[in-house]
């Protein structure tokens, strides 16, 4: 079936709502099981049908697959389930060796197994699906942090859990106690963190670029900047941010927990030749603060605004969660 020296072509669909390091270290395994990843973004009315409405459209989500350093091509409006007809376009137009999903059942409205075609075929691989996070614990963690004490919080809670669970087993859990979702289940360890990394050092010559920011809930807007600073808690933890942007194609290197304020020695240390900041940003006001944590930079010349292209912030998507809702 498959000629000699021609590259494995695996693929792998999903919704990527709300894009994590979860749907990020799915992607990663899946390339590792072959040499080159198509990824198949399932349409919002494909979503709709299935799962209820997805906080972040198409346009969006396909921002995100592609920023993916793990990803080769990307089929937008790809279908929820695999079907005969879209498993053959798979074989016979894309050329794909095998179709892979986590290990998490994935099941249809009527009960079916949405890989139960490309299991008959022989063409189906697992990968493990990561613990700890999911776009329902993420609701959960940004309902906690824009609650309001309303009378009707524990309606409020449930319909919002029934929009988002997706089908999953997690369940939504209240943040009063130890277990809620309030806090992160994520275990950050090393070698996650090599497994991101691209383990390369810059080359004598590169020209570095930094740009900083809490990129909370890494979405659209920061991958077309790369810029944003958070002025609510962060939703998502220092570890779980860090992932998320080493991830993104464009990032050859992180910072975890970098300083507000730049200072001279951080430029020297990591031989930092220009400092970028996105127009749109959560706080984009740090010119009238008493101080300004770009003063270093400025000072010497290698401070530039970058135009952000999408005007999208953290606060967007918290406001889209809680809207959505009321419009049921
Ligand atoms: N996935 C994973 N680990 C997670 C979440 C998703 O490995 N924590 C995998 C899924 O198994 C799937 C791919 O990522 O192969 C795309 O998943 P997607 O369709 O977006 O969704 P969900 O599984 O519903 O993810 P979530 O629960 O976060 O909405």
């Amino acid at each position: 079936r498959r000629k000699k020296n021609r590259p494995v072509r695996v693929y792998m669909d999903g919704c990527f709502d709300m894009m994590h390091y979860g749907h990020c270290n799915a992607l990663r395994q899946a390339r590792a099981l072959g040499d080159q990843l198509v990824v198949g973004v399932v349409s919002d009315a494909e979503i709709i049908v299935n799962k209820g409405p997805p906080v972040t459209p198409l346009n969006e989500r396909m921002i995100m697959v592609n920023a993916v350093k793990w990803v080769d091509e990307v089929i937008p409006d790809a279908p929820y389930a695999i079907t005969e007809e879209f498993m053959k376009k798979l074989f016979d137009e894309y050329n794909i060796d095998y179709i892979i999903h986590g290990d998490d059942p994935c099941v249809l409205p009527d009960g079916t197994d949405a890989y139960a075609l490309a299991k008959k075929a022989g063409r189906y691989k697992q990968i493990k699906r990561t613990e700890g996070v999911s776009s329902t614990d993420i609701v959960g963690r940004m309902l906690l942090c824009v609650r309001e004490r309303s009378v009707n919080e524990k309606q409020h809670h449930s319909s919002l859990q029934r929009q988002f669970s997706h089908g999953h087993s997690q369940k939504f859990e209240d943040g009063g106690s130890g277990s809620g979702t309030r806090v992160s289940h994520f275990l950050p360890t090393s070698r996650r963190i090599v497994q991101f990394s691209n383990g390369k050092g810059p080359q004598s010559d590169a020209r570095i670029v930094y740009i900083d920011g809490a990129f909370d809930l890494f979405h659209a807007g920061h991958v077309e900047v790369i810029a944003t600073r958070g002025a609510h808690r962060p939703i998502m933890n220092l570890h779980e941010r860090s992932l998320s942007v080493l991830a993104c194609r464009y990032v050859d290197e992180v910072i975890i927990g970098s300083p507000w304020e730049i200072s001279k020695d951080m430029l020297t240390t990591f031989n930092i030749s220009l400092v970028v900041h996105g127009t749109i940003a959560e706080n984009s006001n740090f010119e009238k603060e008493e101080c300004n944590p770009y003063e270093v930079p400025i000072s010497l010349g290698i401070f530039k605004v970058l135009d952000s292209s999408l005007d999208i912030t953290t606060s967007t998507i918290i406001r889209r969660i809680v809207s959505n809702h009321e419009a049921y």
